[in-house]
């Protein structure tokens, strides 16, 4: 079976009611990104980023995946599909994918302040996290998510995984943030990259073939595309 690595951003998980980050409307023009999604944010007012992500864990309570999460999944029966996102929501996971990457953490996860290795899993009915909250070796919980300037610990991984694929997509990103935008780079020279995005993004490669629609929308074009060009 021939690979398609997928690398998602907030614009997937639109159409199910997560707002993206740059579009209008979005989250960094209700919210400052030193505030809520930093280290330096984190250390001012842990109580105001711990609401923060309070709250986008509640909403995640309320949504559900889309045709843009599902369709991924659909496409595994004729592809290894492999999944990098940029998301930290469990749409992918709830729409069935199995092999996902998730860069930037992961909204359902707390772990330890002082040990990155003790991570643990906020199950939907105990979804709020307090200040007073501890790890078990007694320090404050934090999010499981990367903040601008701290380390991407999967990108290694990912960019491991873009290097074995004969189809790459890009659905719903503004390939803004680094190093996840990076990842283009490194898919195999001469393989297809699909971007599925309504907006428009500048193209720069006669490899790149630009399907300008929603993601529920997009990914039913890609399917014909590449289960037809490829058997
Ligand atoms: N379907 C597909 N794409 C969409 C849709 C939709 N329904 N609606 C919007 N988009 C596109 C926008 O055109 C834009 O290109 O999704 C993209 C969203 O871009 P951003 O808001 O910048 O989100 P993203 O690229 O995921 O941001 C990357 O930045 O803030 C950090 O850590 C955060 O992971 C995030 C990273």
């Amino acid at each position: 079976m021939k690979r398609v690595v997928v690398l998602t951003g907030a614009g997937i998980s639109a159409e199910s009611g997560i707002s993206t980050f740059r579009d209008s409307g979005g989250l960094w023009e209700q919210y400052r990104i030193e505030d809520v999604a930093s280290p330096e944010g984190w250390i001012r007012d842990p109580r105001l980023v711990t609401d923060f992500y309070n709250q986008r864990r509640k909403q995640l309570l309320e949504v559900s995946p889309n045709y843009g999460h599902k369709g991924l999944v659909e496409l595994e029966k004729y592809f290894d599909v492999h999944i990098i996102t940029q998301n930290v929501d469990n749409l992918h996971e709830r729409a069935g994918s199995k092999n996902i990457i998730h860069l930037h953490g992961e909204l359902t996860k707390v772990r330890s302040e002082r040990f990155d290795n003790l991570v643990y899993e906020l199950t939907p009915d105990k979804y709020e996290v307090k200040i007073g909250d501890k790890c078990e070796r007694g320090y404050q919980l934090r999010p499981h998510i990367v903040w601008f300037g701290e380390a991407v610990p999967m990108l290694g991984e990912a960019i491991k995984l873009t290097e074995t694929a004969d189809i790459f997509v890009v659905i719903g990103t503004s390939l803004n943030v680094y190093p996840a935008a990076s990842l283009v780079h490194y898919v195999p020279e001469g393989k297809p990259i699909y971007i599925i995005d309504p907006n428009s993004i500048a193209i720069n490669n006669n490899n790149w073939h630009y399907i300008k629609k929603v993601a529920s929308e997009g990914v039913k074009e890609l399917m014909k595309i590449i289960t037809s060009t490829t058997q």
